[in-house]
């Protein structure tokens, strides 16, 4: 490593810190340029750039681990690339070669490698790759220019405690609209979660439950999370909907609950007023990790599912067999983990 930096690796939340080196390239003419890294953490941007008008931007967020050899490891970048381009089809945006997202990723994690936290601290190097519509344009449409970039930060735990279990109320208001956006990483779903964010967070829950908005019977997300339960009889379970952010750390444990634990694992509808179903719950997210869901309060009835204080058994096996892969312990699934250095 090369300059000590200055931060207290076991007291980092989620916030931002400005770290170094970001990188930044312009789409102009039908194509992206090189891409450079930068120090300056502004932009510049025309007052009618559709990213501030229309929102048409969307963005990504993954991390690097410290392993415990020192090295730096990403955590399945391609699957960020192919959602990044998703969302991109989605509201029209040019997409990004997969490899310049991914050679983004890597350049920014060498560039700021002070930052990444040792092992053993269980903080890591929060990546946030973004593009937004750019340049001068008036009406409803794309813009002329687009910028993608990607900044970093170290970060802690998402919500307070790490792996200890949290209580969610269900909102009011819905994230996505049927056929709307809500499977895009796009910002003008996070707009619309603000204010039922805070009235969860004033009512004394880490965050709100988003129900389908066609019939709000069923589990959608968890803030910016997925939902996962674990059935009476050891199945892992997780809703499906065209209106959920296909969660990459979702998919993924799905894939460990089937291959690592042996477990079933069924995608499908879960309803509110079934959550007896569920011995354990969780949400899962890149940033959440694992948080375990000690209850969920819905119609004013909080219902409990494993301890409002204790982590349970499969929860606790899912999250060590996933940090175990993302910091290089357990062997990772062919391509899962991409070397930084
Ligand atoms: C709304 C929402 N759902 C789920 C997730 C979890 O997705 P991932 O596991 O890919 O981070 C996120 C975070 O990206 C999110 O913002």
């Amino acid at each position: 490593m090369g300059k000590a930096v200055n931060v207290d690796w076991s007291k980092l939340g989620f916030g931002y810190m400005k770290t170094d080196f970001r990188y930044v390239s312009m789409w102009k003419d039908g194509q992206w340029d090189e891409g450079k890294l930068v120090e300056d953490n502004r932009l510049t941007l025309s007052e009618a750039s559709t990213a501030l008008h229309y929102g048409q931007q969307c963005f990504e967020g993954l991390k690097a681990y410290r392993r415990k050899d020192g090295q730096i490891q990403l955590f399945r970048p391609d699957q960020n690339a192919k959602r990044m381009n998703s969302s991109c089809r989605r509201i029209l945006m040019p997409e990004i070669p997969e490899e310049k997202f991914v050679d983004a990723c890597i350049q920014v994690v060498k560039a700021n490698e002070d930052y990444v936290p040792p092992y053993g601290t269980g903080a890591t190097l929060y990546l946030r790759p973004f593009m937004i519509g750019v340049g001068d344009n008036l009406g409803v449409k794309p813009a002329p220019e687009y910028l993608f970039c990607v900044f970093c930060v170290p970060v802690g735990p998402y919500f307070k405690g790490g792996l200890a279990p949290v209580n969610f109320t269900v909102a009011e208001y819905d994230r996505a609209a049927p056929y709307g956006t809500g499977a895009a990483k796009v910002g003008g779903n996070y707009a619309g979660s603000l204010l039922p964010h805070e009235l969860a967070v004033k009512k004394g829950f880490a965050d709100c439950i988003y129900l389908d908005p066609a019939t709000h019977r069923k589990i959608e997300e968890v803030g910016a999370a997925n939902f996962f339960g674990i059935t009476r009889d050891d199945k892992f379970v997780t809703p499906k909907s065209p209106s959920i952010l296909p969660s990459i750390t979702k998919y993924s444990l799905m894939h460990i609950a089937k291959e690592y634990l042996g477990m079933e694992v069924e995608e499908r509808d879960v309803f509110i007023d079934r959550l007896d179903e569920f011995k354990e719950a969780g949400a899962c997210g890149t940033a959440a990790v694992i948080t375990p869901i000690g209850g969920i309060e819905y119609k004013g009835n909080l219902h409990i599912f494993y301890s409002e204080t204790e982590v349970g058994p499969v929860t606790r096996k899912l999250y060590d067999t996933l940090c175990g892969i993302q910091f290089g312990d357990v062997e990772a699934p062919e391509g899962w983990t991409v070397k930084v250095k």
